[in-house]
């Protein structure tokens, strides 16, 4: 068997590709690794969102370095491959920077590895594939192998949005859909090896439309229905979405589908309309106001989240005032805030009033102070009520298991490994840093 290790990093579309991509491989005789010491192949699935995230790939590859020196001291080779969207957006440039990488492939390109690995056998180059329309590969990937209990599912890529500061429509693509038939046949897959949750991933997943068989278009909501039809699966999630997209039909969805879940991660970026515009988000503050009184008009416990970008070029003292407002006029159960990031080739990268480093940090202190307080006050909400549990796994602590709320809260539970799979009555008793800690009640196992 030869040892293959996948670091992944990004969004949950890269932890899927992760998973395709070591299905793809093990017909080759490549099982995993957990650690990238001695492998025959090692594969970073990279992030180009933030330049943090795109820098640690090259410190990454720098220690990969040694570790491919080390085997071939030995006699061996070890393939390093370079996949996702820092592939996409430096191909090239890549192998230069660091010569001991042998593969560079995108994330609408690595069905193409098997012959890409063959040709890096043969010729002892590098190979770069990242010319590939988005959904080719799936025509090409193998069905799930093994699946956990909550399993992600790709069902829409790319982005048309060209919000002014983000690289993802440039390194996924525009925006496509899967076509229904595919994407229920792989969920029924999923449920065949143990999933009861399907998180349907997009990066603008809630503009999925795609016509069936007979020329009918499906939409999101339509979706959640088909695979609310399968037995095994009792809860559905999907993310991420855009204000823009949410369709009446989905927000009714989420009153109507009883196994689509309350919660909605809903990005709004900014409170205020200046920055809104500057940033190409197509929505005012008071549209996602009024959004949000609708979703909340069809189910009331919705769990909200969202992203929040702190100095945008020209974000003001006010502007930033306005975020602040905002998230006190929703409340939000939990959100992801960073610093602007420039992208090379993104129009904010190149707007005047870029806001200086230690503003930004200022502010992003401030918001996430706020948005910590929100979350233990959603938190503690749940403290005294008995909640259904969909248990995941074990916890690290022995003989206590580790589930999910409706809202996706963690619960750790003290119970029998034998419980894993189930949804589960649970009162809960108190609140941690990271996590609710509840008694069993009653054993519940829904159809
Ligand atoms: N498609 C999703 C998420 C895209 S990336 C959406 O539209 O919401 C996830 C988050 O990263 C974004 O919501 C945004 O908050 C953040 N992000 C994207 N580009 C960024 C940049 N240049 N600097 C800082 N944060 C960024
Ligand atoms: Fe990026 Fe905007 Fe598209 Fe989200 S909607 S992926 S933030 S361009
Ligand atoms: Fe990152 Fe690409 Fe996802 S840039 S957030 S891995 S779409």
């Amino acid at each position: 068997m030869k040892k293959l290790f996948v670091k992944t990093y990004g969004c949950q579309m890269n932890a899927y590709d992760s998973a395709k991509m070591a299905d793809l491989l093990a017909p080759l005789g490549y099982g995993a690794a957990d650690a990238p010491d001695g492998a025959d192949m090692v594969i970073l699935n990279t992030c180009h969102i933030r330049e943090k995230a795109a820098e640690k790939v090259y410190s990454e590859l720098g220690r990969l370095k040694r570790l491919k020196e080390e085997k071939a001291l030995g006699g061996g080779r070890m393939l390093v491959a370079v996949a996702g969207c820092v592939a996409q957006a430096e191909g090239e440039e890549i192998v230069a920077r660091q010569p001991a990488v042998d593969l560079v492939v995108g994330p609408q390109s690595y069905h193409r590895l098997p012959e890409m690995i063959a040709r890096a056998a043969r010729e002892h180059g590098h190979v770069l594939e990242t010319d590939f329309p988005a959904l080719e590969k799936f025509d090409s990937l193998p069905a799930p192998s093994a699946s956990g209990v909550s399993a992600f599912l790709t069902v829409q890529e790319g982005c048309d949005k060209f919000c002014t500061f983000c690289v993802v429509p440039y390194t996924r693509g525009s925006e496509q859909s899967r076509p229904p038939a595919a994407i229920l046949h792989e969920a029924q897959k999923l449920a065949e090896k143990g999933a009861r949750e399907i998180v349907l991933l997009g990066q603008n997943v809630n503009a999925y439309a795609c016509p069936d068989q007979d020329g009918k278009r499906w939409s999101l909501a339509r979706l959640c229905e088909a695979i609310a039809g399968i037995e095994a699966i009792v809860r559905i999630r999907y993310t991420t979405s855009h204000p823009r997209d949410m369709a009446d039909d989905l927000i009714a969805a989420h009153r109507d589908n009883p196994k689509l879940m309350a919660y909605l991660h809903l990005p709004v970026q900014s409170g205020s309309d200046k920055v809104l515009e500057a940033m190409n988000r197509q929505h005012t503050s008071d549209d996602y106001r009024r959004l949000v009184e609708k979703i909340r008009g069809a189910r009331a416990d919705i769990a909200l989240t969202s992203d929040f970008i702190v100095g945008f070029p020209g974000e003001s003292d006010a502007d930033f005032e306005a975020t602040l407002k905002l998230v006190r006029d929703i409340g939000y159960a939990t959100a992801f805030s960073f610093k602007y990031s420039r992208r090379p080739g993104t129009p904010a990268s190149t707007m005047r009033k870029q806001v200086p480093e230690d503003v930004k940090a200022a502010r992003l202190a401030c918001l996430q102070k706020l948005l910590l307080d929100q979350q233990y006050g959603f938190d503690d909400s749940q403290i005294g009520r008995t909640v259904p549990v969909l248990f995941e796994k074990t916890a690290r602590k022995p003989g206590q298991l580790m589930g999910r709320t409706p809202y996706l809260q963690p619960v750790h539970v003290a119970g029998d490994a034998g419980l894993i799979g189930q949804l589960c009555d649970v009162a809960i008793t108190r609140r941690t840093a990271n996590s609710l800690h509840g008694t069993l009640a009653e054993k519940r196992v829904l159809a």
